[in-house]
């Protein structure tokens, strides 16, 4: 399994991780579920309406946090907008509950890509594992 392949198979697994975002110099944090890979990208989706969207546009910086099966894993990297209506399709179909509040045309579905992320998986008992994507 490749790098990113893992990371986004841990954060279903995990179903929740907490995303943090600079506001200014204060710290955001925030439960998220969604997460996808599509074309070898590892997609999180929100509404553009959301502090945390607006936050990005500002400062597209943010690290996330999941602990799952005595593992945590962090990744760290920046936001990108990407207004690509199959990916929007995509997350809808992987998270068929977000249906209810959110289309792929409306004007607040937003999907966010990692770039230039570092994510770290750490125990407490083996050596963490860094993973570039
Ligand atoms: C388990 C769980 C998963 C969530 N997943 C998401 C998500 O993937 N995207 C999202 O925009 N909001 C999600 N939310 C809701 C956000 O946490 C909530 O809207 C939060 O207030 C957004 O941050 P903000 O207030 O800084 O904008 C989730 C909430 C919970 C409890």
């Amino acid at each position: 399994m490749e790098g990113i392949e893992k990371v986004c198979q841990f954060l279903s697994e995990a179903q929740v991780y907490y995303l943090a975002t600079a506001d200014g110099d204060q710290p955001r944090v925030r439960p998220f579920g969604t997460v996808l890979l599509y074309d070898g990208r590892l997609y999180i989706q929100t509404g553009k309406v959301k502090d945390v969207s607006r936050q990005i546009a500002a400062n597209p910086k943010a690290e996330l946090c999941a602990f799952h099966d005595g593992k945590w894993l962090r990744v760290a990297g920046e936001l990108v907008n990407d207004d690509d209506r199959a990916v929007k399709v995509a997350m809808l179909e992987k998270f068929p509950t977000l249906k209810a509040m959110y289309s792929p045309d409306d004007e607040n579905t937003q999907v966010l890509y990692l770039k230039d992320a570092t994510a770290t998986f750490s125990s407490f008992t083996e050596p963490s594992e860094v993973i570039k994507f």
